[in-house]
């Protein structure tokens, strides 16, 4: 048995609750194979596909892949609509497989600037799920951090002025129950691929004491296997969530 098989009797307990994902390096994986940017961006659909099978199998539950940074609309024109053609196609050709498998899809984002064609695949593909109980796989597609606690701050501003709320009112739930995550747990393990060390502005409030992988791995060449291995990298880790590791041996032993 491979050595990072995720032993069965370790408990759904320590593995993490929400997997975040940085899908990064389609076009220097394209490029070192002599291919288009786009080619990359392809052959990442699978890695896609295997990730969330295999978060699927081990029973997590909640996935969330960056898929279209609010950063990325400054690539060149013609990338840009590769990669809204390629959602497009995805989501009608996976929604029902995904639906199959009780797993529930959230297009997270600001998705209004998406074509009319777009967000209607959106709405639909969200709705056929919305009953799934099963994984929650969202999906951030025009996708910022800042962005995300700036909607949610107005979201307070609005609820402030109808409530007649004042600052003493206002607590860190409040503002979480407006970010694209509502009452989800919050990312426990983060993954990028294609070494770059940095967050890139994604899941900026929600990742604040999640354990941070990198690997040098593309991300077309990212499976289950690379999945696992990043589990159980994560279980390995003692987490303290800022208080000591005695404390922790404390608790588990009480
Ligand atoms: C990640 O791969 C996919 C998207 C951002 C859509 P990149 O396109 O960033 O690939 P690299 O980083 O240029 O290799
Ligand atoms: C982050 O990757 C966004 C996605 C994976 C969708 P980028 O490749 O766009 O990030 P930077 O520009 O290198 O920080
Ligand atoms: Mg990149």
């Amino acid at each position: 048995m491979a050595e990072h098989t995720i032993d069965t009797a370790l408990g759904i307990d320590s593995l993490p609750k929400h997997v975040a994902v940085i899908m990064d390096g389609n076009g220097r994986w394209a490029k070192a194979k002599g291919k288009p940017r786009v080619f990359g961006h392809k052959a990442g659909v699978e890695a896609v596909r295997k990730t969330v099978s295999a978060a699927n199998r081990l029973g997590i539950q909640v996935v969330t892949l960056f898929a279209f940074s609010s950063e990325n609309w400054r690539r060149p024109a013609d990338e840009v609509s590769l990669l809204m053609e390629l959602f497009m196609t995805v989501l009608s050709r996976e929604v029902k497989r995904l639906h199959k498998n009780n797993i529930r899809l959230r297009i997270i984002g600001d998705t209004g600037r998406f074509s009319e064609r777009l967000q209607k695949k959106i709405a639909d593909a969200q709705a056929l799920t919305a009953d799934n109980t099963g994984l929650v796989l969202n999906v951030a597609a025009n996708y910022g951090g800042q962005w995300d606690i700036l909607q949610a701050a107005k979201q307070l501003v609005q609820q402030a002025a109808e409530q007649g709320l004042t600052e003493s009112d206002v607590t860190e739930e409040m503002l979480a129950s407006g970010l694209s995550t509502a009452g989800l747990p919050d990312v426990d393990l983060l993954i990028r691929t294609s070494g770059e060390c940095r967050i890139s502005n994604f899941m900026l409030w929600q990742a604040a004491y999640a354990e941070l992988y990198f690997t040098e791995q593309h991300w077309p060449d990212f499976d289950e296997d690379s999945f696992a291995e990043a589990v159980a990298w994560f279980v390995n880790r003692e987490r303290r969530f800022g208080c000591t590791g005695e404390q922790i041996q404390a608790l588990m032993s009480g």
